[in-house]
C-alpha cells in the first residue's frame, strides 16, 4: 500500500552491508513519520534490510523485476522472488534501465503487471531528456510513457508514479516549480481520467532532490513525496528531506 507522502530511496548500484547501519539511523530518528519512508536497495541487500526494518515504520523495494514468475532468464529475478526476500515495493521503468537496458514502455507494462500480481506497489518513472525538452515534447514524451507503461486496474494503493527528467538525475540540475507543477498536473490529470482513485495516487518528483531544495519542491502542486537516488545513502541527507515532506 501507498503512503499519500512518501520519500523512496532508490540506492542504484551502491552499499554494501556497512550501508545497512544508515537504516538504523533513519528508524531511530523516525519511528512514526509523518510519511512513508521506502529504500531500495541493490536486490542482494533486500534480505538483510528487509530483516533490519522489520517493526519499523521503513518500507523496502527493490530497483527491477523480470515480467515472468519463473523460467530460464538469466541473471533475472521476478516480482514474486522480490516480495519473498522482503521488498513491498519495485521501482520500474526507471531511466537508467529505459536507457542502459533498453527497456520499452511494453516491457515495463509487463513488469508492473508481475509486480502488482505478486503484492508489489509499484514506483513507476517517466520523464523527459534534455533533447526532448528542447525540443518542446515533454509533455508529449510524459503522456506516451504513462499510457504506454501503465496498464488498467490500478489503484493508488499499487502504484505511484515518480516524474524524473533525464536531464535532472544526478546532475544537480533541479526543473523550475514550474516545469514540476506543469508535468505533475498532467500526471494527476491522466491518473484521474484513467482509474476511480486517480486523485489519490501519490506522485513523486525525483532527479537532484536534497535537503536545501525539498521544501521548495514538496511545496508544488500534485508533489506529495520524492524519489532520492545520491542524497538516499547517507542518512544525514535523507531525514533532511523527510523532515522537509513530514
Ligand atoms: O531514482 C532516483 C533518481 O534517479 C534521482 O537520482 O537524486 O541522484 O538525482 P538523484
Amino acid at each position: 500500500t501507498a503512503p499519500k507522502k512518501l520519500a523512496a530511496g532508490n540506492w542504484k548500484m551502491n552499499g554494501s552491508q556497512e550501508a545497512l547501519s544508515e537504516v538504523d539511523q533513519l528508524s531511530s530518528a523516525y519511528p512514526a513519520p509523518g510519511c512513508g519512508i521506502v529504500i531500495c536497495p541493490p536486490a542482494t541487500l533486500i534480505p538483510a534490510l528487509s530483516e533490519r526494518a522489520r517493526g519499523t515504520a521503513i518500507k523496502v523495494g527493490a530497483q527491477d523485476c523480470h515480467a515472468e514468475v519463473s523460467g530460464a532468464h538469466t541473471g533475472d529475478i521476478s516480482a514474486k522472488m522480490l516480495a519473498e526476500a522482503g521488498a513491498d515495493f519495485v521501482i520500474l521503468g526507471h531511466s537508467e534501465r529505459r536507457g542502459d537496458h533498453g527497456e520499452t514502455d511494453d516491457q515495463v507494462r509487463a513488469k508492473l503487471m508481475a509486480a502488482v500480481d505478486a503484492g508489489l506497489t509499484v514506483i513507476i518513472c517517466v520523464g523527459e531528456t534534455l533533447e526532448q525538452r528542447d525540443g518542446g515534447s515533454t509533455l508529449d514524451v510524459v503522456r506516451g510513457q504513462l499510457s504506454g507503461s501503465i496498464p488498467d486496474g490500478l489503484t493508488a494503493a499499487n502504484l505511484v508514479v515518480a516524474y524524473e527528467p533525464v536531464w535532472a538525475i544526478g546532475t544537480g540540475k533541479v526543473p523550475t516549480t514550474e516545469q514540476i507543477a506543469e508535468v505533475h498536473d498532467l500526471i494527476r490529470s491522466e491518473m484521474t481520467r484513467r482509474f476511480a482513485d486517480g486523485a489519490a495516487m501519490t506522485l513523486l518528483y525525483g532527479g537532484s532532490v536534497k535537503a536545501a531544495n525539498a521544501e521548495e519542491i514538496f511545496a508544488v502542486a500534485n508533489v506529495d513525496g520524492a524519489l532520492v537516488g545520491g542524497a538516499s545513502l547517507r542518512a544525514d541527507d535523507f531525514t533532511g528531506i523527510i523532515r522537509a515532506l513530514e
